[in-house]
Order: structure tokens, then sequence, then C-alpha cells
């Protein structure tokens, strides 16, 4: 199944994608994930995208787009993949259709701007490998340690208050109309945010007919 999850900031995009990943057998491209390895590592893309990053900014669409390119060519991604926040502008969605870059679906996780601003605050990543939790709602076993790696559990740079809500705007404006894009195409299923990771799993599998 090729597939992917539209949502805003927060919505639980990537902790979705890590579960569906699973059940599905199939990888999932996180284009931020991979743009923050990238900043870590200091390459050329990294580079390019730390400040746009940091000011919860898009990154610009040919930069992402190279990236998607060069991914879906690797042999893991043959029979399928989730999208985790990509495509995020009507012009990275064009490019990958012109690249002949097919879906059978693509889930839209909505979820109230208010909702969001309070979640954010908790989110706890690990500066290892990315996994994502939440100091209350999703707590990992020992206060700061990654229960994957064993790594140090840290605050997103962007994920304080005033650039959640910039990003949220950017949000609305660039991402969003990516739904009437993919509904146009006759693809588009709407999920509920239901406050329980599980639950939300749920209504995924259940719109995808899983
Ligand atoms: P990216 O990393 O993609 O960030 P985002 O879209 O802002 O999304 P998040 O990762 O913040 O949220 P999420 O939806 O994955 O939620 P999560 O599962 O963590 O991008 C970062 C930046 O990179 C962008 O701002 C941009 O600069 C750049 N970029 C990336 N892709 C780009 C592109 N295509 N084009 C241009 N620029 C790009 O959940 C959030 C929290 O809530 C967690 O703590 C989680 O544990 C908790 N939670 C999740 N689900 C639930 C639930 N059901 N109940 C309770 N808590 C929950
Ligand atoms: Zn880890």
């Amino acid at each position: 199944m090729k597939l992917i999850l539209l949502g805003a900031p927060g919505a639980g995009k990537g902790t979705q994608a890590d579960i569906l990943k699973v059940k599905l057998n199939i990888p999932t491209i996180s284009t931020g994930n991979i743009l923050r390895a990238a900043v870590k590592n200091g390459t050329p893309t990294g580079l390019k995208a730390k400040e746009y990053m940091d000011a919860g900014k898009l990154v610009p669409d040919e930069v992402i787009i190279g990236i998607i390119n060069e991914r879906l060519q690797e042999a893991d991604c043959a029979n399928g993949y989730i999208l985790d926040g990509v495509p995020r502008t009507i012009a990275q969605a064009e490019a990958m259709e012109q690249a002949g870059i097919s879906f059978d679906a693509v889930v839209a996780i909505e979820i109230p701007d208010e909702k969001i601003v309070a979640r954010m605050g908790g989110r706890r990543v690990c500066e290892n490998c990315g996994a994502s939790y939440h100091i209350v709602n999703i707590p990992p076993k020992k206060d700061g340690v990654c229960d994957v790696c064993g790594g140090k559990l840290v605050q997103r740079k962007d994920d304080n208050p005033e650039t959640v809500r910039d990003r949220l705007a950017v949000y609305h404006k660039e991402t969003e109309p990516l739904k009437g894009f993919y509904e146009a195409r006759g693809i588009l299923k709407t999920v509920e945010d239901q406050s329980t990771v599980a639950g939300t799993t749920q209504a995924i599998l259940e719109a995808l007919g899983r």
C-alpha cells in the first residue's frame, strides 16, 4: 500500500506512521526525521534546512523533492510506503505526480489547533533515534530515556508555543489545500483524532478497510 499521512504539526502523523509501518509491513518515510538527521550531521541539505526548520517555516520544495525521489528508489519501497509529513505543498504533490509517484490513499488526521498547542509542550523525542514520546500521554518507561535505544529524550527546538503557532499557520495556508487536491483524485480519507493513540490507529485502519 502507498499511503500519505496528512495532518497539522502534532496531529500524530509520526506516532501513527511508526505503528502502521509494523502493521502494514512497509517503510515509513518522514521528511521531518530525514531533515533533522541531516541537520544533526551537518550535511549540505541540513545546513540549508536548519534555519527554515527552527523558524517553523517550510524547507524549499526542491530540497524535499530531491530527498523523496532519492528515497523512493531504495529497494525497501518496492511494496509500498507511508509518507509522513510529505507532500506539504501543492507544488510538492504536483512534482510527485509528474515523477509518476502514485498513492492508494491519503489519510488526513483532523484535530483542533488548541489541542495541538497543549500537546506539543509535552512531546519529547530521542536525540539518537528520533522516537517520539509524550510526558503524560505516552511516557517512556524510564524518565528522560528512550525505550528503543536508551538515548536521551529532549524537546524539539520548534516545539515552543510561539513556533507551534507559526507552524499551524503555515499548515493551514500551504498544506491544508492538499485535502482538496487528493479529494479530487478520489483517494482522500478523513479521520478524527481519537485522543488515544490506539483509538486513532483503529480509525485509520477502518478508513483503509483493514
Ligand atoms: P515534521 O517533523 O514533519 O513536523 P510536523 O509536521 O510539524 O509534525 P510533527 O512531527 O510535529 O507532529 P506529528 O504529526 O508527527 O505528531 P507526533 O506523532 O509527533 O517537520 C518539521 C519541520 O521540517 C517542518 O516545520 C519543516 O520546516 C520541515 N519539513 C518537513 N517536511 C517538509 C516538507 N515536506 N516540506 C517542507 N518542509 C518540511 O505527535 C505529537 C505529540 O502528541 C507527541 O508527543 C505524541 O506522543 C502525542 N500524541 C500523538 N498522538 C496522540 C494521541 N492520539 N493522543 C495523545 N497524544 C498523542
Ligand atoms: Zn531512541
